[in-house]
């Protein structure tokens, strides 16, 4: 049996077990082995390539609380690192968040969630998904799904129709989905694209990946420059959301480029951030 088809067997093994088992988060692939995206990601740049549980990717060969604003530059907010407890973007240390509920919360590699956190308000926004169960991944808080509402009825009045891929996932859920980044890409590789569990913002419920609604190219590089992600990319401030992981900015993130993961800021501080060219980590002053 050739490498690939091992890998493929162990990637469909994965998410038969997640799919049965309630795990529903994103599986992505990257790199010299890409057990479930490789086909989405042949002929397309380099890259991570992601494939969504769900999605029709993962099953077929073709396509996978109130806000306020703070100013540039500020030095951090309640929800954000204090000034104490900022740490380098690069650092491996790694602080607690204060205030997990909170919309302006900081959750990177050096700001995790407190151990078993699970926000209490999530709820299903009504917007179409690439799958038709009422999944874990459907979930955000209650004013983020509100949001996400608002900006498909807005993509659509543009003529674009985006679908759900993955919302909320729960810290064992992203444990799942990380320790198959690392089994698929080791350890180094998995983590420029994938969050340690505690740290993802999906389980803040208030991150959302999107793609249009074929699924073509979900969670995938070639969703970058499609009439979809320009529109994500361009129009989501005005809905409170902001495209968390910009391209060229991964030295500040700590991620790679991800055209199709927004999350919710409320919209002060997402038009503060998307006029002003920001990341999250520069608008809550924590680099
Ligand atoms: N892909 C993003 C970084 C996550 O795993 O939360
Ligand atoms: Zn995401």
């Amino acid at each position: 049996m050739k490498k690939g088809s091992i890998v493929r067997g162990l990637a469909g093994a994965f998410l038969a077990g997640c799919l049965l088992s309630g795990c529903q988060a994103e599986v992505a692939s990257s790199g010299a082995a890409r057990p479930v995206a490789d086909e989405a990601a042949a002929g397309k740049p380099a890259g991570t390539a992601r494939a969504a549980a769900g999605s029709p990717a993962a099953a077929q060969p073709a396509p996978d609380a109130a806000s306020g604003g703070k100013p540039a530059g500020g030095a951090g907010t309640a929800a954000g690192p204090s000034a104490a407890a900022a740490v380098p973007a690069g650092s491996e240390e790694r602080t607690s968040v204060e205030q997990p509920d909170s919309v302006l919360v900081l959750v990177n590699k050096q700001h995790a969630l407190p151990e078993g956190y699970k926000p209490s308000d999530l709820v299903e926004p009504d917007v179409p998904f690439l799958f038709k169960e009422h999944l874990e991944k459907r979930l955000m808080r209650k004013e983020a799904a509100a949001a996400l509402e608002k900006l498909f009825a807005g993509a659509r009045q543009d003529g674009i129709e985006l679908a759900g891929v993955s919302a909320f996932r729960s810290f064992s859920t992203q444990r799942a989905v990380f320790g198959q980044y690392v089994r698929q890409d080791g350890e180094d590789k998995a983590r420029s694209y994938s969050a340690v569990p505690g740290t993802s913002e999906h389980q803040t419920g208030l991150a959302i990946d999107l793609s249009g609604r074929s699924g073509a190219c979900a969670a995938t590089d070639c969703f970058d420059g499609t009439p979809e992600a320009r529109w994500i990319a361009e129009h989501s401030y005005e809905y409170g959301f902001i495209l968390r992981y910009p391209k060229g900015q991964e030295a500040l993130t700590g991620y790679q480029y991800e055209p199709w993961h927004i999350r919710y800021v409320g919209v002060k501080a997402a038009a503060d951030i998307f006029k002003q060219h920001l990341t999250l980590e520069q608008y809550l002053g924590a680099l």
